[in-house]
C-alpha cells in the first residue's frame, strides 16, 4: 500500500509483567481472576485490554464519537494507527478496526469517531444502543500511516467518508505543533450533515496558513466558500500548490483510494493509502467457482472467485476472527497449504504453495487448502 519504507514496528511496546501477575501467575487463572475483578471493577483485568465509555457524543448525522478510559494494560497508539475493538453482541462477540481519533494525553483517554454502516453490527450497536459506562475490549495498535510530525515536507491529505478518522489525528498532531509545513487537506463525504470535525478544521485553516482546507460534497451543491462539489478529479487536484512535492496520505473506501492512486501515486514525492474495502471485482475474477478445503476441520466449501475470503467462508457460516476488514491488522491471518490466491486491492497474484495469507484481502483465483 505505501510507497514508502514501512516503520520497523507498528506496535508500541509491551509493558513488562507486574511483581504480582508473576508471583500469582502459576495459582491462579486469568479467567477467574477476571470474573471476580470485574465484580469490584468493570475494566480490572489480569491482562485483558479494556476500556470504559466515559463519554459519547454526536459527530455528525451518522456519526458518533466514543471517549474511552482504557485499563492499564492498553499501551497506547500514535496517530493514524488502529485498533481493533470488541464488544459482545447478542452473546456474540463481534470486532472492528477503527482508527483513534483522540489520542491518550495525561488522562489516557482514548477516542474513537464511529459511523453507522448499513448492515454493521458493531458499528450500529456503538453509534444506536452503547451507552456511557459500557465496557469494550480494546486491541494493541498498529498501522503504517503515520508521519514525522516534525519533518518539513508538504503534505496532501486525501480523507472520504470514515477516511477522515486517520487523518483528523494526524492533522491535530500537526496543528500541534504548529503546522511545521505545508498541508492541505481536501475531505469527501456525499452530504454536508455527514462532514465530521468540521468547525474544528476550519479553526485550524484560520489560525494556520499553511493549512488547506476544502469540504467536498458529492451528494449535494457546494455553499461556502471552502466547499467543492464532485468526486476525487483531477481538476481539483491541480487546485494545490507544488503537488509534485508533496507526501500523499488517502484513506477512504476502496474506489475512492485507487483513483487516487492513478491520479497522483507516480507523481508525487510519496503515496500512503488505506481503503475500507476492497476495490470492484473485474468480471473474469468473478467467473465460476472454487473448492476450498479446510484442513484443520475437514471440511470443503464451494465459493465464488473473486470474493474476499474473509466473505465467502463467513457466508458459509463459518466464525472467523477479524478485525480491520482491510488488510492491516493480521487478525484473519491463516496459512494457506496450497492453491493460487489475488489480493484484491493490488491485483497481485499469490502462486507460493505454502504461505501465509490475509483473508479479508484476499479472494481465490483456483482451489485452495486452509489451515483452518
Ligand atoms: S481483518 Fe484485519 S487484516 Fe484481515
Amino acid at each position: 500500500m505505501s510507497a514508502r519504507p514501512r516503520p520497523a514496528s507498528t506496535r508500541l511496546p509491551a509493558r513488562s509483567d507486574s511483581p504480582f501477575r508473576r508471583l500469582a501467575r502459576p495459582w491462579l487463572s486469568p479467567r477467574v481472576f477476571d470474573f471476580w475483578a470485574s465484580r469490584l471493577h468493570p475494566t480490572w483485568s489480569w491482562e485483558r485490554p479494556l476500556a470504559r465509555i466515559v463519554e459519547r457524543r454526536a459527530e455528525s448525522a451518522d456519526a458518533v464519537t466514543l471517549v474511552l478510559r482504557p485499563n492499564r494494560h492498553w499501551h497506547g497508539c500514535r496517530p493514524g494507527q488502529h485498533l481493533n475493538v470488541s464488544a459482545e453482541i447478542d452473546g456474540c462477540r463481534v470486532t472492528r478496526s477503527y482508527s483513534p481519533t483522540g489520542l491518550p494525553g495525561r488522562d489516557r483517554r482514548v477516542a474513537i469517531t464511529v459511523k453507522a454502516v448499513d448492515g454493521g453490527k458493531l458499528s450500529r450497536h456503538l453509534c444506536e444502543r452503547a451507552k456511557v459506562g459500557d465496557v469494550l475490549d480494546l486491541g494493541p495498535a498498529f498501522g503504517d500511516m503515520q508521519l514525522d510530525e516534525n519533518a518539513a515536507a508538504p503534505r496532501l491529505f486525501l480523507a472520504a467518508g470514515s477516511g477522515i478518522t486517520p487523518l483528523i489525528a494526524l492533522t491535530r498532531a500537526l496543528a500541534a505543533r504548529g503546522m511545521p509545513a505545508p498541508l492541505s487537506l481536501l475531505y469527501w463525504a456525499r452530504k454536508r450533515e455527514q462532514l465530521c470535525f468540521v468547525d474544528e478544521l476550519r479553526s485550524y485553516a484560520a489560525a494556520h496558513p499553511r493549512f488547506q482546507l476544502r469540504f467536498l460534497l458529492t451528494g449535494e451543491a457546494a455553499d461556502a466558500a471552502d466547499e467543492g462539489q464532485g468526486r476525487i478529479d483531477a481538476a481539483q487536484l491541480a487546485t494545490i500548490a507544488d503537488l509534485a512535492d508533496r507526501e500523499v496520505y488517502a484513506c477512504g473506501p476502496g474506489g475512492f483510494v485507487d483513483e487516487a492512486r492513478a491520479l497522483l501515486a507516480a507523481r508525487t514525492v510519496s503515496f500512503q493509502a488505506e481503503a475500507f474495502s476492497p476495490p470492484p471485482r473485474t468480471q473474469e475474477d468473478l467467473d465460476g467457482t472454487v473448492e476450498i478445503t479446510l484442513a484443520a476441520s475437514a471440511r470443503t466449501v464451494t465459493v465464488a472467485r473473486g470474493q474476499s475470503l474473509l466473505g465467502a467462508l463467513e457466508a458459509q457460516g463459518l466464525k472467523l476472527a477479524s478485525g480491520c476488514r482491510m488488510g492491516i491488522c493480521n487478525t484473519c491471518a491463516c496459512g494457506k497449504r496450497s492453491g493460487s490466491t489475488r489480493h484484491l486491492h493490488t491485483g497481485d497474484a499469490q502462486h507460493e504453495p505454502v504461505s501465509a495469507l490475509r483473508l479479508c484481502v484476499n479472494s481465490a483465483t483456483s482451489d485452495l487448502v486452509l489451515d483452518l
